[in-house]
């Protein structure tokens, strides 16, 4: 039986549609479903292409009920990939599945991490610090933002006059390349 991956994100959901396009045919592994805790998320529509599941859980219900990880169990889900996905995960989710859950962050951590620092932030906090380099950085995830025990970290270069947005971009490209192979080794492990 093919090992399942749920992917969990908060907004566009490239990330996740890019995984589930590298495992549409792979002989072990395949993408059964989405979640996101925003309603008018643009991977809702990413799903519908893909014709994945994507479940919709309000904040509240993620953070405060057992739903989630009922839904997770009940489709034997192996690993939870969180793909832009901003919200902690609540204990209960936690002890659910150890050593379960992965988290993409899009910077080298320990440097840039921590509550707040998501997506673009990330990327205006590095410009602003003058780095010469950032990157991306695939962890366990456990009950503080940004601080598992780390799996994978590629760099890209930061050049003089790069914006936040060249810096995006260069991540985004590292995330596509890294992510799914990453995930790959971690559930052939
Ligand atoms: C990705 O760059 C991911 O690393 C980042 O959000 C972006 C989501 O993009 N995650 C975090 O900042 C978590 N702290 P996507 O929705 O297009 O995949």
């Amino acid at each position: 039986m093919k090992k399942r991956i749920a992917v969990l994100a908060s907004g566009s959901g490239s990330n996740a549609e890019n995984i589930a396009n590298y495992f549409s045919n792979h002989e072990l592994i395949e993408v059964s479903l989405f979640i996101s805790n925003k309603k008018d998320a643009f991977i809702h529509r990413r799903a519908e292409k893909l014709n994945i599941p994507c479940y919709y859980f309000p904040t509240k219900q993620f953070n405060e009920t057992d739903d989630v990880s009922g839904l997770l169990k009940k489709e034997r889900i192996d690993l939870i990939v969180l793909a832009g996905f901003l919200l902690k995960i609540p204990e209960n989710m936690l002890r659910a599945f150890p050593d379960a859950i992965i988290n993409i962050h899009p910077a080298l951590l320990p440097k840039f991490g921590g509550k707040g620092m998501y997506g673009d932030h990330v990327h205006r906090a590095v410009v602003a610090a003058g780095e010469e380099q950032s990157g991306i950085t695939v962890h366990y995830v456990n009950e503080n933002y940004d601080e598992g025990k780390i799996i994978f970290q590629a760099t890209c270069e930061i050049l003089p006059g790069d914006t936040p947005e060249d810096v995006a971009r260069k991540v985004h490209a590292l995330e596509y390349k890294h992510f799914p192979c990453v995930i790959e080794k971690v559930l052939n492990a």
